[in-house]
């Protein structure tokens, strides 16, 4: 059994009452690899940002959960030696689909671990949630639950069509669960195609789509339900145009590729909602930098002359989101 806070971590507790008090939201940056990692914790600790490292159920098959251990307390450490002297860094699983994924994260250091029954009945939900909050709350790892689905794929967690999440049953569920925080369902979705060129009107001047807007009225009907209770974004990616045009010019091709405008989440980040998930638009920039360094340098073969660029793309893309988006800089505490 290791605790998170052997490691320097911290839970979600105080960090998503800041936010909602202060009217901005934490970043929650998905990461598999070591550049995504090292690009995550360099822009946290530069905009001095609260930030969580989140690691989903593939990322952990993929980079191996002995190393994620040493690597969350590697970035604790790296964050210090960046200046940044009281760092707050959570890790975080994303999607957990079973109580004994939770709970071997939490025996391996996670300080927050997600719970996602969303695709479940409403009542075994509540009872697969439940579940986990009584096992990680011995340990003080916080617990974040989902209501309501979203559209597209959830790491294994899949659902046909999008079900905005009811705000009639939102203080049932935190009450009965006793979750921390809850991910809801607006209108966000996972990956780069958010909605079907169908779903979207286009705008006259670049012909680029344009998609409808989140669902702000359930969000604040929510909101009222339950003052003041953390509220998660999922599928917050924007999309940006840039880096699609970079892969698309780089010998890829991503046609209609669309995210959730930022102008909405900066909205969002101001209200009830204290933690954004972005991920895609981290793949986007990584794979931007790589396609491009590859093509204009044919010789390269040392992963370090394209991992460079595709960081330092990372690096301003979540500064980026931090400073102009979430508002979440300059919040440490100390
Ligand atoms: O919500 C899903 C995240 O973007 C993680 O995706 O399962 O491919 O790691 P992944
Ligand atoms: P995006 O695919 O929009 O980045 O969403 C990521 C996410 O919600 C991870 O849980
Ligand atoms: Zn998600």
């Amino acid at each position: 059994m290791v605790s998170f806070k052997e490691l320097g971590l911290v839970n979600t507790r105080e960090m998503f009452k800041k936010a909602v008090d202060g009217g901005y939201a934490i970043p929650a940056f998905n990461f598999n690899n070591l550049e995504q990692l090292q690009a995550i914790v360099t822009a946290a600790a530069e905009t001095k940002s609260p930030v969580i490292l989140q690691v989903s159920k593939g990322a952990r098959n993929y980079a191996n959960q002995t190393l994620l251990r040493y690597l969350a307390e590697g970035a604790v450490a790296y964050a210090k030696e960046l200046g940044c002297e009281y760092p707050e860094i959570v890790l975080h699983l994303d999607h957990g689909d079973t109580f004994e994924l939770c709970k071997s994260c939490v025996d391996m250091g996670f300080s927050s671990v997600m719970i996602d029954g969303s695709s479940l009945p409403y009542e075994e939900n509540i009872a697969l949630t439940k579940k986990v909050v009584e096992y990680a709350h011995q340990y003080d790892v916080t617990v974040e639950a989902e209501l309501g689905v979203l559209a597209g794929v959830e790491d294994e967690v899949s659902a046909e069509e999008s079900h905005y999440t009811k705000p009639e049953e939102v203080i049932d569920f935190s009450k009965r669960s006793g979750c921390d925080s809850l991910a809801i369902s607006i209108g966000t979705s996972h990956g780069a195609y958010k909605f079907k060129p169908e779903q979207c009107t286009r705008d006259p001047k670049t012909g680029k789509l344009v998609p409808p807007p989140l669902a702000f009225d359930v969000l604040h009907e929510i909101e009222k339900k339950l003052p003041g209770f953390p509220i998660v974004l999922h599928g917050s990616s924007s999309v940006p145009q840039e880096y699609v045009d970079l892969i698309d010019k780089y010998g890829g091709n991503m046609p209609n590729a669309v995210g959730i405008p930022e102008e909405q989440l900066r909205e969002a980040s101001k209200s009830a909602v204290c933690k954004i998930n972005i991920d895609s638009d981290s793949r986007l920039a990584y794979t931007a930098g790589v396609r491009e360094t590859l093509a204009l340098h044919p010789d390269y073969f040392d992963p370090r002359q394209y991992g460079k660029v595709a960081r330092n793309y990372m690096i301003d893309l979540y500064k980026h989101k931090i400073v102009d988006v979430l508002g979440s800089d300059n919040k440490l505490a100390k």
